[in-house]
């Protein structure tokens, strides 16, 4: 584990996400604050580890904007901001919800950065996961909420953003442990409803599924983007991008993310942090 590297990455996330809850105000555009949160991660010297994500209301992730998107920022809205950026490849991921000109959400907010505290405080060496998913769980309950029972926090590797662990919401029965050396993110989404997201329609995100064998633009794109997902946004330079794009994921060398609602349209809030175990401390890169 690249300790300095991992250290940077998370520290210019924490500072992109704090510049994005500034620059999300009602009448922005998503498009806009997108931007400007991917400029300051490339400025600090980092990349983004994927697209800044700008989810809004009962959509609880992977909505990025394209270019000329007509999205702009309404007062009530509950968005969540989650983006990631990456040194050489080591990866930090941390995302907050912002309530739009209202504050009608605040607890729903509250209660998801409530149980990532509580989560955090759980950690030690051999911890198993369905314990932190329990402390999210009790914690949302407390409030009287629902965990997101289908979303999950994530192992982290080298350019890999979901990488063997899986961190669930709730006490899913899972033996598996967290040990000294691993880096993970965990991040409780909070929901006045059941608990379920289902696929809406595709996103403008995308990742490759096949790394071997790729040519001409698809080469180059890999050779640019490598393992981690990318935005539609960044393609402009290739030439005819978008059916480059959209025949990728029709052929199966690109996955096309699709954009995650709360099934039945109820508010969805989240939190997030990069958290690294050691064999005698817990550091969170983000905070
Ligand atoms: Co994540």
């Amino acid at each position: 584990m690249s300790l300095k590297k991992y250290l940077e990455a998370g520290k210019i996330g924490k500072e992109a996400r704090e510049l994005g809850k500034e620059l999300i105000r009602e009448g922005v555009s998503y498009y806009e604050v997108a931007e400007k949160i991917e400029r300051y991660i490339r400025d600090a010297g980092a990349k983004p580890a994927f697209p800044v994500n700008l989810s809004a209301n009962y959509e609880a992730a992977h909505y990025s904007p394209v270019k000329g998107d007509n999205r702009y920022f309404r007062r009530g809205d509950l968005i969540k901001l989650d983006l990631g950026a990456h040194v050489d490849g080591y990866i930090s991921d941390t995302a907050v919800t912002v309530e739009v000109g209202t504050n009608k959400w605040e607890s729903l907010i509250e209660a998801s950065a409530e149980a990532l505290n509580n989560a955090i405080k759980s950690i030690r060496p051999g911890i198993t996961t369905r314990e932190i998913g329990k402390v999210v769980e009790e914690t949302l309950g407390f409030y009287g909420y629902n965990p997101i029972r289908n979303l999950t926090g994530h192992g982290l590797g080298r350019y890999d953003l979901h990488h063997g662990l899986v961190i669930p919401n709730y006490d899913d029965g899972s033996k598996d442990k967290i040990l000294p050396g691993m880096a993970f993110a965990i991040e409780p989404f909070a929901t006045n409803g059941k608990g379920y997201v289902h696929e809406g329609k595709g996103g403008n995100i995308y990742i490759f599924r096949k790394w071997n064998n790729l040519k001409g633009a698809y080469a180059q794109m890999f050779e640019e983007f490598k393992t981690l997902p990318f935005a539609a946004r960044w393609c402009t330079k290739y030439e005819n991008y978008e059916s480059l794009l959209k025949k990728g994921a029709f052929l199966g060398i690109l996955y096309h993310f699709p954009i995650l609602h709360e099934r039945k349209k109820f508010m969805v809030a989240q939190t997030e942090h990069t958290i690294l175990l050691t064999e005698d401390s817990v550091i969170v890169t983000t905070r």
